[in-house]
């Protein structure tokens, strides 16, 4: 299964740039821009990656990302993601990016837009990696400050594909967010939101019925609501399941609980994510391998997660198709 896996064509619908930050890069960073870090090596900042909960992790994250500063450090984060992303096979990204984690900090939101773009730019150059652009709304602040973030990134409109909704979710329901997730529905973005990570079944209803998000970002919660259960089937909702950061961040106990499982013995539209590799213990791979190892996936499973990966992505269609002929032949060969 292993080697299945490793060669298996993939696409990433749900990773957050600044947490694919490797201590490694981040000190080498941390060093070009002058910033100091709390931690006096690498291991000591790995031994801080002990999360009990959501927040405990966001506290890290948010600390973490201090240190991008330039055009070239958002060019290098995204292109080690990239590189890492190319010898795992992944084939098409869709990457969240949180401008109200630098705009504060005084960072113009060209450097960052501009510097993740044309490390993409590279990527599809070199590698053949597509890719779309998410730009995501951090919930725990208020909706005016997410509507100014959407007016900022409107000479940048061309760039990015869709806006998505991330951070602290308990307290925060998508209902929060009505007015700017119809605003940028009307400027033409697609849609998605965290929903159901630790929040309730209920936020994932409000994430459909309030935001018309295209994709549930998480959405495990949502297994507690039949009747939710049975829209989600019927429309075919995608799901970014994100194994990994679901036991590092204690959502699920253990990974043979993990409910990726019962998605897909439900007839869900689950899709397998890193969500913030350099943080959860690993990138596509490595999710896929936890999973099939813990819940005893087939590899007919495993083609159908990859499969609707692809039929969610919001790739151009020939895009979607050369990748679903791609995988279907992988499927027959192995
Ligand atoms: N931001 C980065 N990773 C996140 C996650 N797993 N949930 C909510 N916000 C996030
Ligand atoms: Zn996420």
């Amino acid at each position: 299964m292993k080697t299945f896996i490793d060669a298996l064509p993939k696409v990433e619908l749900h990773c957050h740039i600044e947490g694919t930050f490797e201590p490694e890069l981040m000190f080498q960073l941390a060093r070009r821009n002058g910033v100091e870090l709390p931690y006096d090596s690498i291991d000591s900042l790995r031994e801080a990656y002990a999360f009990t909960k959501l927040q405990d992790f966001l506290d890290i994250y948010y600390q973490g990302m201090n240190v991008l500063l330039t055009e070239q450090d958002f060019f290098d984060l995204t292109w080690a993601y990239l590189e890492k992303s190319h010898t795992q096979q992944v084939r098409h990204v869709e990457i969240f990016f949180d401008p109200q984690g630098h705009l504060p900090r005084g960072v113009p939101f060209s450097s960052v837009v501009n510097g993740i773009h044309n490390a993409l730019t590279q990527a599809k150059e070199r590698f053949g990696i597509t890719s779309e652009l998410i730009m995501c709304f951090l919930r725990h602040l208020d909706e005016e400050d997410a509507i100014e973030t959407l007016n900022a990134a409107a000479p940048y409109k061309d760039l990015v594909t869709g806006i998505g909704l991330d951070s602290s979710e308990l307290g925060h329901p998508p209902s929060k967010f009505e007015r700017v997730f119809q605003q940028a529905r009307d400027q033409g973005y697609r849609c998605v939101a965290h929903a159901g990570e630790e929040g309730p079944a209920q936020y994932v209803r409000e994430a459909i019925r309030l935001l018309k998000v295209d994709r549930i970002d998480h959405g495990n919660n949502a297994l507690d609501d039949s009747k939710l259960v049975d829209e989600l089937r019927e429309k075919q909702i995608p799901l970014t399941v994100c194994p990994l950061s679901n036991t590092r961040l204690c959502v699920v106990d253990h990974m043979q609980n993990h409910p990726i499982r019962k998605m897909l013995d439900l007839g869900l539209c689950a899709t397998v994510n890193s969500d913030d590799p350099a943080y959860f213990g690993g990138y596509m791979t490595e999710n896929y391998n936890a999973i099939t190892q813990s819940l005893g996936l087939n590899k007919e499973e495993i083609i159908t997660l990859a499969k609707n990966g692809i039929e969610s992505s919001f790739a151009p269609k020939q895009r979607k198709q050369a990748l679903l002929e791609e995988l279907s032949e992988y499927a027959s060969r192995n």
